[in-house]
């Protein structure tokens, strides 16, 4: 078993034996996951990517007039590269783009696609976690900082953990700093079911194929057909919440742990947390941000935002680590 799969292993066992049990989302993307899931972006019910690319593409100038030019723009979590090539079309003067993501293989495949087609632009690929407070290339030092941070990810993280984050990218990007995030809003709970629950199933295979990964990769033994995907609509925490629910009893078997399920009982694989304008300019604040600007759909159906980053008592200033781990439950 190599690195990867001893983290999995370890991940897998701690979830399972936890009431209730859950999985870490980031498993989701291994190389059929990540299939999966641009299928998902191309669905007719999954309005986030198209409408986030929308809003993009309509306010692309508008958003661009809050970079200045000679910028260094960071990238979190860089995935698949429509949404930045977008914004780097409105963004001509930019001194250097920095894609920062965990896995270096996709990061070289984007830095080579991106130079082949932005020749004058100096990219520096940071291969980290981005959700830790990294540091940028001392050569950037000097020029103004954006961040960029779209597809509504800060919405897969419990609110507390989305403070963290914000509070570790002001450190990162520095007072004054500009932050564009992408933030899916509340909507109607048929809209949102809808979303996460497609005609065709697609999700469903997403959220099934963390089952058959512990298969090919622990050597699980599971029955994958003996568990169902279950999507809905948390309206008190406001979040859509994703499960795995038992057809019946069900073991799941693994590095000598028998892990049992009642019929029913389920693992909680991802969160998806929906804000208001205002719940999510709360929780910038309390992070080091104020709301610069936003821009929706027609629809309001999904948000993106321009954050700065608060000079003064700003973290970024004051480095105070313990304000940047968050504390136990
Ligand atoms: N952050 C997006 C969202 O919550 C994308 C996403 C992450 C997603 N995990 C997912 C979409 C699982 C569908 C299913 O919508």
């Amino acid at each position: 078993m190599n690195d990867d799969h001893a983290g999995f292993m370890a991940d897998v066992i701690t979830g399972l034996s936890a009431t209730p049990k859950r999985l870490p989302p980031k498993y989701f993307y291994d190389a059929a996951g990540s299939a999966l899931f641009l299928d998902i972006t191309r669905l007719d019910e999954y309005y986030v990517t198209r409408t986030e690319l929308a809003i993009l593409q309509t306010h692309a100038s508008d958003i661009a007039s809050h970079i200045p030019a000679g910028s260094a723009l960071v990238e979190f979590g860089s995935g698949a590269s429509t949404k930045i090539r977008t914004l780097l079309n409105a963004l001509p003067q930019l001194a250097a783009y920095v894609p920062v993501d965990i896995s270096t293989e996709l990061l070289a495949q984007e830095a080579a696609e991106l130079s082949r087609d932005f020749p004058g632009l100096p990219i520096y690929p940071i291969a980290v976690d981005f959700t830790t407070d990294f540091r940028l290339p001392s050569t950037l030092e000097n020029h103004p900082k954006a961040g960029f941070f779209p597809g509504s990810t800060i919405g897969n993280f419990e609110p507390r953990e989305a403070q963290h984050f914000l509070a570790c990218a002001a450190h990162t990007l520095g007072a004054g700093a500009i932050f564009i995030v992408g933030v899916d809003l509340e909507k109607s709970p048929e809209t949102l079911h809808a979303a996460y629950n497609d005609a065709v199933g697609i999700t469903a295979r997403f959220n099934l194929n963390m089952l058959t990964r512990m298969q090919r990769e622990l050597g699980a033994t599971l029955d994958p057909h003996g568990f169902r995907h279950h999507a809905f609509y948390n309206e008190i925490e406001r979040r859509i919440e994703m499960h795995l629910v038992a057809n019946g009893a069900q073991t799941i078997r693994v590095n000598g742990n028998a892990f049992e399920f009642a019929n029913g009982e389920s693992i909680h694989t991802e969160n998806s947390y929906k804000y208001t304008q205002a719940r999510f300019a709360d929780l910038a604040r309390s992070a080091g941000w104020d709301i610069e600007a936003s821009w929706t759909d027609s629809q309001q159906h999904m948000s993106i935002q321009a954050l700065r980053c608060r000079r003064g008592e700003s973290m970024s200033e004051r480095p105070d680590h313990a304000k940047l781990h968050p504390p136990p439950d």
